[in-house]
């Protein structure tokens, strides 16, 4: 179904309270509204503070602000709240305490045997790489949990230096990047390919709270397949809007075959979320777009689980592509947290990666951040494909407070990148790529050092764009079937 986006006008869209709309109410669940009593929204922008829960489901501040979960976390063993900062005051000596409390009990949870019974929800719970920091999430009562599971993703090493014997391909990664101690989160080893499976948990999850019979978003691909995926499960229908023409064929086919409605717009992603959020609002539809302010603390997972899988220990750098800055935004939050927590000692600086055709946020770092910019997006990587971004003052915070960077590549840096990581075995898909060119640039620079711990966050599957970057003609050969043809074409590639 393919839909023209200019029926919508320019004083319906987002970022303005829409009084002209009836909207329709939702009824969230009584248990549910009280386990999130002590949860609120805060505006980014004006700082003020809504419920987390209300029948007609909040996204914006009045003044058009985006919104952000604010969880008034009780220390591991439930006694008063305590940070860092109120422990400076206090005790310096009870942070220490309370991080590890926080780190036995998600330790105990990842030790939990990988098999479990279906009937046992709490120990599915404990497999995902999610829910297993469920307290640090949102406190929402375990039986509204829509889980596949998700989470568990592979933190490969691939730097000069820790990689072993049994991993000489993947070390040409950081031969590349210039790196002797680098990581590779592969975030495309989720359900659905793509780390938006950790919003999506979360998200579906509120939906099933409010009691939603439909859920929607607009998409370059990735979490319009994981919505299609997650609502599937909870019954739910699915509605995505994609810019017509400019998503890849596996994305579109993984949305498909979940029996998602997949509304086609003419016009591009920035389009789609102007519409979507519109949409949402006059037809009681649940928004999950990244605005959707309980995706971005799913999305925060990403950053506990590397936390956990480096044992607690935070890594120098953390660096990621972005386009929505839905997911700088998360991983930048969890590390906050983290460290407000007692849980790590440290934070690590983050390095956002935008392709050179869509990186309106690179333009405002490089200017101090005095202008947001927006820009007509253009890029081989179509996930990132997005010229307005929805987070902007969101992730604006986390690089600012985690004195990090915002990078810009060239498409042909993105496919150099993406060989490299395809041709070493562990493949990702274009806008993934962008991490290991950014990462390469600012080596290069000297702004990472040689020896620094670095993560670079792969955030989708070779899968759900096989085309993008394949060299022509490189479809195989064919041969007779006699050992003498085969000799023949192997000699011929040799030589
Ligand atoms: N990498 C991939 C593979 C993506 O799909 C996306 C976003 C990003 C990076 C950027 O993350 O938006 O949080 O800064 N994809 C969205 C989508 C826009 O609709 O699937 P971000």
């Amino acid at each position: 179904m393919v839909i023209n986006s200019t029926g919508l006008q320019p004083s319906q869209g987002a970022g303005e309270e829409n009084n002209s709309v009836q909207q329709i109410p939702m009824v969230p669940a009584l248990d549910a509204m009280q386990a999130l009593a002590s949860t609120s929204l805060r505006c980014v922008e004006c700082q003020t503070m809504y419920p987390a829960l209300e029948s007609v489901p909040r996204y914006r501040c009045g003044c058009g602000g985006v919104l952000d979960v604010e969880t008034n976390f009780g220390d591991a063993n439930s006694h008063e709240l305590q940070t860092r900062e109120t422990a400076f005051f206090n005790d310096a000596d009870t942070l220490p305490s309370i991080g590890a409390s926080w780190r036995q009990r998600f330790d105990d949870r990842a030790s939990s045997p990988p098999i479990w019974s279906i009937s046992t929800d709490t120990h599915l719970l404990d497999a995902s790489g999610v829910w297993r920091f469920r307290e640090l999430i949102v406190p929402v009562p375990e039986k509204y949990v829509i889980s596949r599971p998700e989470g568990n993703t592979t933190l490969y090493p691939v730097g000069m230096e820790n990689c072993g014997t049994g991993r000489i391909g993947h070390r040409q990664i950081g031969v590349y990047a210039g790196l002797d101690r680098f990581f590779l989160k592969h975030e495309g080893e989720n359900p659905t390919g793509s780390f938006k499976d950790r919003g999506m948990t979360v998200g579906v999850t509120m939906a099933h709270v409010m009691g939603a019979k439909a859920v929607a978003c607009a998409s370059t691909g990735n979490t319009s397949a994981s919505l299609a995926s997650y609502a599937a499960q909870a019954g739910m229908r699915g509605i995505v809007f994609l810019p017509a023409g400019n998503v890849a064929g596996g994305k579109l086919a993984q949305t498909l075959a979940y029996g998602a409605t997949a509304v086609q717009i003419e016009g591009d992603f920035d389009d789609a979320m102007h519409l979507v959020e519109h949409v949402c609002n006059e037809l009681g539809i649940y928004l999950l777009n990244s605005l959707n302010p309980f995706r971005i603390e799913g999305q925060k997972a990403i950053g506990f689980e590397i936390l956990q899988q480096f044992d607690w220990q935070a890594p120098d750098w953390l660096v990621l592509p972005a386009g929505n800055l839905g997911n700088t935004s998360a991983i930048g939050k969890a590390f906050r947290q983290a460290y407000q927590l007692g849980i790590i000692n440290s934070m690590p600086r983050i390095a956002s990666i935008q392709a050179e055709g869509a990186n309106p946020f690179y333009r405002s770092f490089v200017g101090k951040f005095a202008e947001r910019h927006s820009i007509h997006a253009e890029t081989v990587a179509s996930a990132i494909k997005i010229g307005n971004p929805v987070s902007y003052t969101r992730a604006r915070r986390v690089i600012e407070e985690s004195d990090g960077i915002v990078v810009s590549v060239s498409d042909a840096q993105i496919l150099a990148a993406k060989a490299v990581i395809d041709r070493s075995g562990i493949g990702c898909e274009p806008a993934s790529a962008a991490t290991l060119a950014g990462i390469r640039q600012l080596v290069e620079r000297g702004v990472i050092k040689h020896d620094e711990r670095v993560v670079g966050v792969l955030t989708g599957t070779l899968l759900k764009d096989s085309k993008t970057g394949m060299q022509q003609g490189n479809g195989g050969i064919v041969v007779k079937p006699t050992i003498d043809a085969v000799r023949s074409i192997l000699e011929a590639i040799e030589a």
